[in-house]
């Protein structure tokens, strides 16, 4: 089998400035197989909460150095006008921008009444509104183009964790992003894909520390962050053959996270009661079906209801 390569594709990979990050790992991955690459950071903790240490040059110098082309760009992705410059980066070196990664993050770990209002309107502007900026300004060039390719890393955190509700909300919000953006993208050849990351990075050193160093030493070694770019590599290739899925991808395993649909109950008189009394039938997996395209609802194919509906034009402001 041939060896996928990206020769010819402009890639931003945004958070990858980061020296143990997951964002560096994808960049190096991408420009060691001939994307060319731009690395987005906003640099040394400068967002306060993050506690990351990143430098964006220093990861365009470790592509460079191995013989990759990169450019650094230090705008925030969670200002509108900053994810336009970083796209206006990548068409200004290259004119083209082929593969999106939302990778940058900022988070905390503290109960969702310790939490400041700030810091959660931080962790929603940089995950979930970053995410959608920089789809947003991605988004009419790989329409021009007929061609485009984006990765969300979303988190575990998004299936419900203590501690990180409002991160997960953003994460989960970014799948939400990544389906939506799949139906839009789909007659485009506009692929929109998430994953779900486990790896030993300094930001994990966020949420959770070890008592005992020798768990630590083995968390190390288990999971690098390059076991899990090559899951964002694929998703990011001009021969990915899904769209709108949700992957999780730690230490060399890959698995999908399905949304599935019970057959559930059905009952046109149907009361209160009627809930509360039949929640084995409603949560019932016999038969769960999986959803896994995501669908326009009015291009329902056997609905008779569904198939008379039809989108009212948007008036925007
Ligand atoms: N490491 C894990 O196990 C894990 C688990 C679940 C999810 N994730 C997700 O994977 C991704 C990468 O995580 P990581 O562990 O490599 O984190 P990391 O902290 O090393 O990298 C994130 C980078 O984002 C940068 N950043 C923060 N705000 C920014 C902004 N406004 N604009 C541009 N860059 C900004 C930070 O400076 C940092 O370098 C994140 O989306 C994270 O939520 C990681």
């Amino acid at each position: 089998m041939s060896k996928l390569t990206f020769k010819g594709r402009v890639a931003i990979v945004t958070g990858a400035g980061g020296s143990t990050g997951l964002g560096r790992a994808h960049a190096r991955l991408l420009a060691e197989r001939g994307a060319k690459i731009v690395v987005n950071d906003i640099g040394v903790s400068r967002d306060g909460i993050s506690g990351a240490s990143a430098d964006a040059e220093a990861v365009v110098a470790e592509i460079i150095a191995s013989g990759g082309e990169a450019i650094a760009d230090l705008n925030s992705v969670a200002d509108e006008d900053g994810a336009k410059s970083i796209v206006k980066a990548a068409l200004d070196a290259w004119g083209r921008v082929d593969i999106l990664i939302n990778n940058a993050t900022i988070g905390a770990r503290a109960g969702f009444d310790e939490i400041t209002s700030a810091d959660i309107e931080r962790i929603i502007g940089v995950n979930l509104m970053g995410s959608i900026w920089m789809c947003r300004a991605v988004w009419p060039h790989m329409l021009e183009a007929r061609f485009g390719r984006i990765v969300n890393t979303t988190s575990g955190g998004m299936m419900g964790m203590p501690l990180v509700t409002a991160y997960g909300a953003a994460k989960f919000g970014m799948f939400g992003l990544t389906r939506g953006l799949a139906t839009e993208g789909a007659e485009h050849n506009i692929k929109v894909n998430a994953v779900s990351p486990g790896a030993a990075t300094n930001s994990v050193g966020r949420f959770l520390s070890f008592s005992d160093p020798e768990m630590l030493d083995r968390y190390r070694n288990d999971l690098p962050a390059e076991l899990v770019s090559p899951v964002f590599g694929y998703l990011a290739h001009e021969t990915c053959a899904v769209s709108g899925t949700l992957l999780h991808a730690a230490g060399g395993s890959v698995s999908a996270r399905l949304i599935g649909a019970t057959k559930g109950i059905r009952d046109p008189q149907l009361t209160i009661e009627d809930v509360r009394d039949n929640l084995s039938a409603i949560f019932d997996d016999t038969g769960l079906s999986i959803i896994t395209d995501p669908k326009c609802p009015y291009d329902a194919a056997n609905d008779t209801v569904a198939n008379t509906m039809v989108a009212v034009p948007y008036r925007g402001e």
